[in-house]
């Protein structure tokens, strides 16, 4: 069974807002991979699990064609509205099942995603679709995250671990994977060339809105709001503001660095 957290359209358009693109250290991971097995010029790339296409958008210089998929229409519908490169195109379909021929795939990318599928079903797919030595790369961030703000990071991070430990209480059993560093998921796929990092660390500036705001993309916080729709905007009003008082500052737009992990499985598929 999929998992409908992604469905709605409101959710979707705070994802085309306030969802950022893989970091370039971790891009720069991914292409090196795939290069020191395949030979330049590349056909095609798909990037299952696109939701608005953050993660499907940086593929698109490196190949001939991109397929972003997802399974929720109204994630696709704002992934086509944002799109502006002319070798990508979006389709809602399940990850399991991905609209092109057999060993045809250079590079398939799941961002933040492949937690959400049905593992086994997925890891054939791919192994149907990708071409001898063709690559596949399942990142995600890992959800707890730092934020730094001149002195005062302590306190800071004293809000960010009550935001985390509400939240928590909201966790969808899936995310198990991404906490575990997609451990049992790397272990499963069937390839003898893989590799899996867990420690990468991002260090990123942002207006303080833009984390208020990516809070508010994550499944946890979805749930929290499905079930207690009021409790969980004051929520996000009464944290926006703590920040706030202790940066000493009225506007959100005021920057601070956020800093979170990543993890990354890259595997290849035997000649
Ligand atoms: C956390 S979002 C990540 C979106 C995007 N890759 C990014 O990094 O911003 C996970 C996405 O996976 C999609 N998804 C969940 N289960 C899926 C499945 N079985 N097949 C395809 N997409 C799926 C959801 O609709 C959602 O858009």
């Amino acid at each position: 069974m999929a998992t409908q957290l992604f469905e709605g359209k409101e959710h979707a358009s705070y994802y085309q807002k306030y969802r950022f693109a893989p970091p370039q250290e971790l891009q720069d991971m991914i292409f090196s991979y795939l290069q020191e097995r395949l030979n330049k010029p590349y056909k095609l790339a798909v990037d299952v699990g696109c939701g608005t296409g953050q993660s499907t958008r940086i593929l698109a210089p490196h190949f001939e064609k991109v397929l972003g998929t997802d399974i929720s229409e109204a994630q696709i519908e704002e992934a086509k509205k944002a799109n502006t490169f002319q070798n990508i195109t979006f389709s809602a379909c399940p990850a399991e099942k991905v609209p092109v021929d057999d060993a045809s795939v250079d590079l398939l990318t799941a961002c933040t995603a492949v937690h959400w599928f049905e593992i086994d079903t997925f890891l054939k797919e791919v192994d149907r679709v990708l071409k001898n030595r063709g690559c596949l790369a399942l990142f995600s961030y890992v959800p707890h995250m730092e934020i730094h703000y001149k002195d005062r990071s302590e306190q800071m991070n004293k809000v960010v671990s009550e935001v985390e430990n509400l939240l928590n209480k909201y966790q969808h059993e899936k995310v198990y994977h991404v906490r575990t560093g997609y451990k049992d998921i790397f272990d499963t796929i069937p390839y003898t060339d893989k590799i899996r990092r867990d420690e990468i660390i991002i260090k990123a500036p942002m207006p303080l809105s833009e984390y208020i705001g990516l809070i508010q993309t994550f499944s946890m916080f979805q749930i929290y709001l499905g079930l207690e729709p009021e409790k969980a905007k004051d929520f996000i009003k009464t944290t926006e503001q703590r920040f706030l008082e202790i940066m000493e500052v009225s506007s959100t737009e005021t920057e601070v660095e956020l800093w979170f992990r990543y993890v990354l499985v890259l595997a290849s598929k035997p000649k």
